[in-house]
């Protein structure tokens, strides 16, 4: 398989993002792969939800284009949202419904009609693992539970690309885990192309088969794990190559103090 053969599930170029005079997101050139698990890596404002955004149709981008599953986002946004799937940041499940009844609502969004949306929608209870909690209203679950039932939701309609947004901020390790073997599940059962966010190394080097550091608004490295490695040291961690690039980013554009606030904040919630 050449990379000519199969166009990349999401291409980007010259992606850019202003709001007023302030660039969040800078010139961004990404290619991912399909069926890869890409990680957009970065701490707090580096732009990592802005990209989604614009990824996602929900954000336009001030200059530059992308391609989701071979449509243009500006142009095209229609078929991009038919083959996509997306799990935001902020809670999306509502609390005061049972896990079933946001499945059913999810999948009448996605036009999911009879028996298809009944198979569709048992389905995805059992591979969130809430079988058992089909009838128990939303906010009393956990919170690995709640974000499974989130991602079941955003995957009803096999999307062939699934964003999302900090997946597991707020978990406990253990059920972090469960939400990183779901999806590691979901692309072996259907293949689907992964773009996820963290400012979490551990999350990255664990899932992700490819990274982007993403610093301020702009790419500071792009590989796979082990690569990015590489380039720092023998036995770097993947907390020393943020550091590394982030640092490199940091001569360029100068304003130690901003980068060192960032990275501490990034350290105490990591
Ligand atoms: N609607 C907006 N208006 C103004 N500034 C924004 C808006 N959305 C995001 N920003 C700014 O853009 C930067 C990147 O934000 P974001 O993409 O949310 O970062 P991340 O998801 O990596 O934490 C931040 O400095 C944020 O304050
Ligand atoms: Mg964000």
């Amino acid at each position: 398989m050449t990379s000519s053969a199969v166009p990349a599930t999401i291409q980007t170029s010259h992606l850019t993002r202003r709001f007023g005079d302030f660039t969040a997101l800078k010139d961004l050139n990404l290619t991912v792969e399909r069926g890869q698990v890409f990680g957009l890596l970065g701490p707090n404002g580096a732009g990592k939800s802005t990209a989604i955004k614009i990824l996602t149709t929900l954000l336009d981008a001030t200059s530059g284009s992308a391609t989701v599953a071979g449509f243009d986002v500006a142009t095209h946004a229609l078929e991009v949202r038919r083959r996509i799937g997306y799990v935001p940041q902020l809670l999306s499940a509502d609390g005061a419904l049972t896990a079933r009844e946001n499945l059913e609502l999810s999948a009448r969004l996605y036009g999911l009609r009879g028996g298809l949306r009944t198979r569709r929608v048992q389905e995805a209870l059992a591979l969130a693992g809430i079988e058992t909690m089909a009838t128990h209203l939303v906010r009393t679950l956990s919170g690995g539970m709640v974000r499974r039932l989130e991602i079941a939701q955003a995957t009803l309609h096999y999307p062939e690309v699934l964003f999302l947004d900090e997946p597991t901020i707020g978990l406990d390790p253990m059920a972090r885990r469960t939400v990183w073997e779901r999806l590691l599940q979901l692309r072996q059962a259907m293949g689907v192309t992964i773009l996820l966010s963290t400012h979490d190394m551990e999350e990255a080097d664990y899932l992700c088969d490819a990274l982007a550091i993403l610093h301020r608004g702009q790419l500071a490295s792009v590989g796979p794990p082990a690569q990015l490695k590489a380039q720092v040291g023998a036995d770097a961690s993947l907390n020393e190559v943020f550091a590394h690039f982030s640092g490199a980013v940091l001569e360029q554009t100068g304003h130690y103090r901003d980068v060192r606030d960032s990275r501490y904040a990034a350290m105490r919630r990591g």
